[in-house]
Parts: C-alpha cells; sequence; structure tokens
C-alpha cells in the first residue's frame, strides 16, 4: 500500500457528507487510544475491515487517510498502515505581559504587505485567515442570489437604509438565541462585514485619541481600525485559554480613562480559546461596574468545536453596553461582505454612522444569506466546517510538532482556523515573513497582533488550508527557517 502523501488527495470536502468514514475513523481512534491497537501494531487491511464494517473500500480508505493525516497512523509502502506512537502535544504559549502603555497602533503597512502576499495565486497561504472556499456553501448562494434576482428587482434597483434589511435581522436575531441573546430584529444593523461593525462601533463609542482596551495579542484588523480612527490602545495580558486578565483589566480601568473595551471573546484570533461563561458574566458586571463600554467581536463564534455554540457577553448585558459584532465571512461568504452589529444603546448612532460611511450594505447579498438561514441548512453547514476546521488544526499543530526547533510552543485552539506560534526566542518572525516570501509561503508575523512591535518570536498560521504534500512541504521549510533563524546570533542578543 502507498502512502496518501505519494498521490493526489481525494476530495475531502465532497466525501465528508458522507459521515460514514469519520464516524469510521472515530472508531478506529478509540480503539487507538485505549491501546487496543498499539503503536506500532499493523492494523487490519482495507478489504478486511470493510468485510467486517460491510462498508465500501474507499469508506475505509478515506477513514485510514483520515488518520494518516492526523498522524495516527502511518503507512509503510507494500506493508499497511501502522499505529503511530503518541506525541504529547507541544507546550502551549503562556499567558502574554504587554505593558500598561496607551500606543498608537502602527501595523496598517505591514497589514498591507502581507494582503497582497496572500493574494497572490502561486503562494501557501497561511498568512491571512481565510476560509477554506471548498467549504463554503457556493453554489447553493449562487442559485438562492439567481432565484431572489428573478424574483424581485429590489436586489439592485433600491437603496436599502441602516438599519438594513429585515430578512436579514430576523435571521440573525433568531440565530443568535442559541447564544444566549434575546435580540429584536430592530436591535440589529447590518454592516459590510465585521470590519466595518467595529469601525462603527468604535466610533460611536470612542472620540479620536480616546484609549480603547484590548486584548494581546488581538487580530490585526482591530488595531488598524484604532490606528486609522486616530484612538489609542492598552493591551492587557491575555490567557491563551481563558482570555483576558480580569484583575489587571480591572486595575486599568481603575487607574485610566478608558472609552471602550474591544475583545474577541469566542475562537479568539489569533490565540483560539473561548473565554468560558462565567468570565464573560464577569467581565460584562466589571465593564457595567464603571460603566465602560465592550465592543465583542463573535466573528468566529459559529465555529467553536463543542457541541453547543459558546455564548456572547452581550447575553449578559442588561444596560446596552455590550455592542456585539459579527458576520458571514468565516462560514459562508467572505466576498458577500454581510455582516451587523447590535450595538445596545449606541443604535441610533450607529445608524447614523452607517448612513454617512456607505449608505447601507449592499442587498443582494443580504437577501441571499436571509434566505439561506430562513431555508435551515446553517446548522448543518456548520457542524461539517467545524469538523473540517478542527482535524486541519490538528493536522497542522502536529505537522509543526515534527518540523519546528526545540522549544515551540503552540496554543490548542478551541474553535476557528489558526494556529498562534511561539518560536524559540528571539526568533525572528519578521526575518522569516521574508525568507517565506520568498519562497512563496505567507505567514503572519507576530508583531501584526501587538500596538509596539510585540510578539517578535510569534507567527500565525492559518489552518483552513486542506492537508496535501505542498502543505506539508510548506511547513518543512518554514520549520528549516525557524531552525536557521533560531541560531542566528542576532536571536540571542534579541532575547536578551
Ligand atoms: C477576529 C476578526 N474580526 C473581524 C474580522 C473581519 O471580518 P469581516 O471579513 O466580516 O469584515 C476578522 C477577519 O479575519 C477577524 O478575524
Amino acid at each position: 500500500m502507498r502512502s496518501t502523501r505519494e498521490k493526489p488527495q481525494p476530495a475531502r470536502s465532497k466525501g465528508l457528507d458522507d459521515k460514514l468514514y469519520v464516524a469510521l475513523a472515530e472508531r478506529l481512534a478509540t480503539l487507538i487510544d485505549a491501546g487496543t491497537l498499539a503503536v506500532g501494531e499493523r492494523i487490519p487491511s482495507v478489504r478486511r475491515l470493510s468485510e467486517q464494517f460491510k462498508v465500501a473500500p474507499g469508506t475505509v480508505l478515506h477513514a485510514y487517510r483520515l488518520l494518516e493525516d492526523q498522524g495516527r497512523i502511518r503507512a509503510r509502502p507494500q506493508s499497511g498502515f501502522y499505529v503511530c506512537p503518541t506525541r504529547q502535544p507541544l507546550p502551549e504559549p503562556r499567558s502574554s505581559t504587554p505593558g500598561p502603555r496607551a500606543a498608537s497602533p502602527t501595523v496598517g503597512d505591514l497589514v498591507m504587505r502581507m494582503s497582497e502576499m496572500s493574494a497572490a495565486e502561486d503562494v501557501v497561504p497561511l498568512g491571512h485567515a481565510i476560509p477554506n472556499a471548498a467549504c463554503l456553501p457556493t453554489q447553493q448562494l449562487n442559485r438562492l442570489s439567481a432565484a431572489i434576482s428573478r424574483r424581485t428587482s429590489r436586489g439592485f434597483n433600491y437603496y436599502d437604509v441602516p438599519p438594513g434589511c429585515r430578512e436579514l435581522r430576523v435571521q440573525v436575531a433568531k440565530h443568535y438565541i442559541a447564544a444566549g441573546c434575546g435580540l429584536s430584529p430592530d436591535d440589529i444593523v447590518t454592516t459590510s462585514g465585521c470590519q466595518e461593525a467595529i469601525g462603527l462601533c468604535l466610533r460611536a463609542a470612542v472620540e479620536p485619541g480616546g484609549v480603547v482596551v484590548v486584548d494581546s495579542p488581538t487580530y490585526y484588523g482591530i488595531l488598524q481600525a484604532i490606528e486609522m480612527l486616530g484612538m489609542r490602545a492598552i493591551e492587557v495580558p491575555t490567557s491563551p485559554r481563558v482570555g483576558v486578565d480580569l484583575e489587571v483589566l480591572e486595575r486599568t480601568l481603575s487607574t485610566r480613562k478608558v472609552a471602550a473595551c474591544l475583545f474577541v471573546t469566542n475562537c479568539h484570533n489569533p490565540l483560539g480559546f473561548v473565554m468560558p461563561e462565567d468570565r464573560k458574566r464577569k467581565l460584562v458586571h466589571l465593564l457595567a461596574r464603571h460603566d465602560v463600554p465592550l465592543i465583542e467581536d463573535d466573528t468566529y463564534g459559529d465555529l467553536a468545536y463543542g457541541d453547543q455554540r459558546p455564548s456572547v457577553c452581550k447575553a449578559f448585558d442588561a444596560h446596552g453596553r455590550v455592542m456585539l459584532c459579527s458576520s458571514f465571512s468565516k462560514t459562508l461568504a467572505p466576498g458577500a461582505r454581510v455582516g451587523w452589529c447590535a450595538p445596545g444603546r449606541y443604535l441610533e448612532k450607529v445608524k447614523r454612522l452607517k448612513f454617512c460611511n456607505t449608505i447601507a450594505t449592499a442587498t443582494l447579498p443580504q437577501l441571499t444569506i436571509a434566505e439561506y438561514l430562513a431555508a435551515g441548512g446553517y446548522a448543518h453547514q456548520l457542524r461539517k466546517m467545524r469538523r473540517i476546521y478542527r482535524d486541519q488544526v490538528h493536522q497542522l499543530s502536529q505537522a509543526v510538532q515534527r518540523n519546528f526547533p526545540p522549544g515551540t510552543r503552540a496554543t490548542r485552539p478551541a474553535g476557528g482556523h489558526v494556529l498562534w506560534v511561539e518560536l524559540p526566542s528571539g526568533t525572528d518572525s519578521m526575518e522569516l515573513f521574508d525568507r517565506a516570501a520568498d519562497a512563496k509561503i505567507s505567514i503572519a508575523p507576530g508583531p501584526l497582533f501587538s500596538t509596539k512591535g510585540d510578539y517578535r518570536n510569534f507567527i500565525r498560521l492559518n489552518c483552513s488550508v486542506p492537508g496535501d504534500a505542498q502543505l506539508e512541504r510548506a511547513i518543512q521549510t518554514l520549520g528549516a527557517f525557524a531552525e536557521d533563524l533560531s541560531r542566528a546570533p542576532t536571536a540571542k542578543v534579541r532575547s536578551a
């Protein structure tokens, strides 16, 4: 039997609709974990298992390839599949310790450099956190959009006005019941993606020059928005498991004039944590005591791997201080640019700002997504994406473990599709970014995620790229560069 690395991979996204092979892989994984199939042991042949479980040989092969991608089994040429030794996962990065100084972020130029780099067709796209196009229901959305266009010309010949298409707002309000929110469609303003929602909420709550507290590291789009609006940011220590340090936040709120907080609470980008519900509740109460609004970015909330949709801080907000922002960019259609916010007591201000900004969000994408949600297939779509991303994050993490130098750490995300990797102390991720760019690999260097150029020895990797030989080679190349840079004489000096 040949290794899957030697031949083209099957179209996994197509096969994933058929849950049989996933169930079979999970069953075998349980046997491996329990030691029934021991390390080094040959697992039953495809033919034997297909007879035993009464499934097609192709289904067994798919299950074996999934287990192989997860690093649980390995094919030996002409011999079969064998159980791999289980590795301890990489250690996690520690909580961040940013200083208390307010700073004006300056990430804009670097974001543009990375964006241009990531847009090139021949690049392995580990930089931008773009969804896996094969996982998106694009054909369905195209069909709905065409049907809507035949039925009504509203998609093109009509000016929508804030708060945006009611059909969509109704669906968003319904969807957020699962996150603990009792939103009315009238609480919601539709926007051009979450990025616009964040910008509108910032402008509604913070004057130019005002201070916004953010988690650290945080998504560079947030820092870019703060930068563009002439505001300043204070980063607070953030744990890769549970989120922002509430004690330090309390001290910051007591000693500094803070206009707003802006936190990613679910499937954090880049750390991957889901903030536990009791901390969400405490955060809302803390901010209420200090009368400070929270802009809550829930862009990835639907992609948490657990069985239940995580709650949002907005669910605990009795006084309209939480401004919840999200979009369908990661789960349905990044190009549709459909997002929204529920800005609480800032609703009227946000509506006026939205009107000034772009008048309204494009109508046809709003109607299309509203119909898609109303038709009821979203829950299935999310289940599929979560499973794919959980597997791919796991695989990429293992590939990093195999190929990166000793001393590397990596997060264990609870959702989404990014991995935050800490390189050995002093390894320069900006230098790694340049070398990777020359090798046609895009990565997101750590300083993008900080106001002051911190996280110089961190990178963020996008894991939505399906595992194949090209990805494996890219990780090997990055690992070799990282190894080399970790030995550079400057590395020691910088980390001193
Ligand atoms: C945490 C976070 N917030 C907001 C955005 C922007 O979302 P959108 O594409 O909907 O504007 C992103 C995009 O990557 C993100 O990761």
